[in-house]
């Protein structure tokens, strides 16, 4: 019973934890990542929700991206790894097709910044 009882509890937790992953980027700005990633053109690849155009299919939508648990399916979607990966994805994953982005650390910064809004 008591075992019982302690197996709800820890479910209950674990689900708490996934709903409310709030990733948060000190001092980056969502607004700010959004011009950055307009300028260097990430949407040429990836259809991302608040850029109409363009709408490129190679890497995938970004809708939701700020509920996945996984960057790429194989990387803990968490600040540094998601900073990193937008800079140059493959220092993490050799065999990627996302290529190294030129932006600043900052940059990448407000970029994760705006990828974290898209639920
Ligand atoms: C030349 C095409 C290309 C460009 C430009 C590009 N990406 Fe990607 N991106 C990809 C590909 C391909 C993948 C899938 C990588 C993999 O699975 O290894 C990817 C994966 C990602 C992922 C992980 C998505 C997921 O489903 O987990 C994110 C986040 C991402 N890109 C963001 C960006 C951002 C932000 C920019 C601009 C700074 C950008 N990408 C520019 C091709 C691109």
């Amino acid at each position: 019973m008591r075992t019982a009882l302690a197996v709800a509890l820890m479910s209950l937790c674990a689900c708490a934890d996934k709903t409310s992953a709030p990733r948060v980027i000190e001092g980056a700005d969502a607004t700010r990542g959004l011009a950055v990633l307009e300028r260097v053109g990430c949407a040429a690849c990836h259809q991302i929700p608040g850029v109409a155009w363009p709408q490129g299919s190679v890497g995938g939508s970004l809708d939701g991206f700020a509920e996945r648990s996984l960057i790429a399916g194989r990387l803990p979607n968490q600040p540094d790894t998601l900073v990193q990966w937008l800079r140059d994805a493959p220092s993490l994953s050799p065999e990627t097709g996302m290529p190294p982005m030129p932006i600043t650390d900052a940059e990448a910064r407000d970029v994760a910044a705006y990828l974290y809004t898209l639920r």
